[in-house]
């Protein structure tokens, strides 16, 4: 039977005294041996199926009525599904288990908010501030597991939120609360409880700052649902992303809003990301169709390029944007368009907060600075994508359809995309194909 390091779960045959991965001594322990409970095999009448005879109907799906989060989840929560909820401390995970909470209450009945981490009166403050007065919603500042438990017994909610996994405690479990071992106890226990009384259960996660993923990753494949909450430092903007869905399609974004009054979902945000944009032409900022999941999501560039004053060396800031990329995009616009940055500041941002490494913006970064340093604008009517090569070459990029259709739901009649796509003429968008940034820029008419 093989046996597990217990503080970082390192797999390995023999019992070892020592991890080889994370060092600890005495740490392995032998991994549970499944249980075979009952030899006779009679349980299998009644849960053996011709799979013409499953049911669909049991799986009727949850609908928090918060469209987004429905949508995420491929059209609501599946009963006795497991939804672990990650993300950094603060970014507002508590806020929207809270919204749907309240949601669940006011539709479907009981709802079991537990918290290993906030007394009462925290979780009341939070809930005053989003104006949540639910009957049905009940609270418990509890970290035993068995206690928790207790209490779903009590009063049978329609859905269990612990928030979070990181502060629950299993009797019996060694290490403490956080622990990769407590960590898959409870989470497996609370996964098997949900199933039992088909309630979905959301497990929080938090995830470091340093995007260490240690903890909930851990229990990614216990869990049949796992979403993420991102938000970029100082930005109200949060991203809710799907990583894993046994449901639903992965990858898939929902777009919303820190506000007074919690977390607002954005329901069209190309609109939102473009607010400022239509005004009139401004040099340096280039509207990009960027893909998030299977969600094409059009929004703005801006770059600042100027004189280095004094004797400063160069700076290069980017937000929203791939760092490194920035520095390699910046060495092809010199080497194939001849064009020297070296002497100027150059700053690169997603107006609205939002963060992409996608490398179809890349085309939209190099007529970003080319504009701003020409100090010539790209019509504001016109959207541009495209992954850039080392020698300057445009590369295709994927979903460039769905792209295409969005920049024209949003009334863009001009759209410059790689020619390896063989995209087609539309009826009210011209479609520019380009080989190269250089016949990029000149349609642009920023030469
Ligand atoms: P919270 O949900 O507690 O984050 P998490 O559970 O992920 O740690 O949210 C914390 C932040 O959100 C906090 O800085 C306050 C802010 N916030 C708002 O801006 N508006 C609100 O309506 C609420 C409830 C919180
Ligand atoms: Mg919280």
């Amino acid at each position: 039977m093989p046996f597990v390091c217990s503080e970082c779960s390192y797999h390995s045959i023999k019992w070892l005294g020592r991890c080889p991965k994370c060092g600890l001594w005495d740490s392995f322990v032998q991994e549970n041996e499944a249980e075979v409970d009952d030899a006779s095999a009679s349980w299998i009448d009644g849960r053996l199926q011709a799979i013409n005879d499953i049911d669909l109907a049991e799986t009727k799906r949850l609908h928090c009525k918060i469209e987004e989060v429905d949508h995420l989840l491929g059209g609501g929560l599946i009963p006795g599904s497991v939804i672990l909820f990650g993300g950094e401390p603060g970014v507002g995970k508590s806020t929207l288990l809270l919204q749907i909470s309240r949601s669940i209450a006011q539709q479907h009945g009981n709802v079991l908010y537990v918290s290993g981490e906030e007394s009462p009166a925290q979780l009341k403050l939070r809930a005053t501030r989003l104006g949540v007065n639910e009957e049905k919603l009940f609270v418990l500042s509890e970290q035993s597991l068995s206690r928790v438990l207790q209490a779903v017994d009590k009063i049978k909610p329609k859905i269990l939120i612990v928030d979070s996994i990181q502060a629950v405690i299993c009797d019996g479990v060694s290490g403490d609360a956080g622990s990769v071992r407590q960590l898959r106890a409870a989470s497996s226990q609370l996964a098997r409880v949900s199933k039992l009384r088909k309630m979905p259960t959301f497990l929080v996660g938090h995830i470091t700052k340093e995007g260490s993923f240690a903890g909930p990753k851990t229990v990614e494949h216990l869990v049949d649902v796992a979403i993420y909450l991102e938000g970029r430092q100082g930005e109200d903007i949060r991203i809710l992303r799907s990583v894993k869905n046994r449901f639903g399609g992965t990858n898939e974004v929902a777009v919303f809003q820190m506000g007074e009054k919690g977390l607002q979902q954005i329901t069209n945000p190309s609109q939102f990301f473009l607010e400022n944009h239509r005004s009139e032409p401004r040099p340096g900022t280039v509207v990009v169709p960027t893909l998030e999941g299977s969600r094409p999501i059009l929004v703005e560039l801006q770059a600042l390029v100027s004189p280095t004053g004094g004797f400063h060396s160069p700076q290069r800031r980017t937000s929203g944007l791939d760092y490194n990329r920035i520095l390699l995009l910046l060495a092809v616009i010199e080497r194939r368009l001849g064009i020297n940055t070296g002497g100027a500041d150059v700053y690169l941002s997603i107006a609205g907060g939002l963060e992409t490494k996608e490398r179809a913006t890349d085309l939209g970064v190099v007529a970003a600075v080319v504009s701003s340093l020409r100090d010539r604008p790209v019509s504001n009517r016109t959207a541009v994508v495209g992954e850039v090569g080392l020698s300057g070459e445009i590369r295709n990029v994927r979903k460039l359809r769905d792209r295409i259709s969005e920049a024209e739901k949003l009334g863009y009649n001009q759209i410059i995309v790689p020619a390896a796509s063989k995209a087609r003429r539309r009826k009210n968008v011209d479609v520019v194909a380009v080989d190269t940034i250089n016949q990029a820029i000149e349609n642009l008419l920023l030469d």
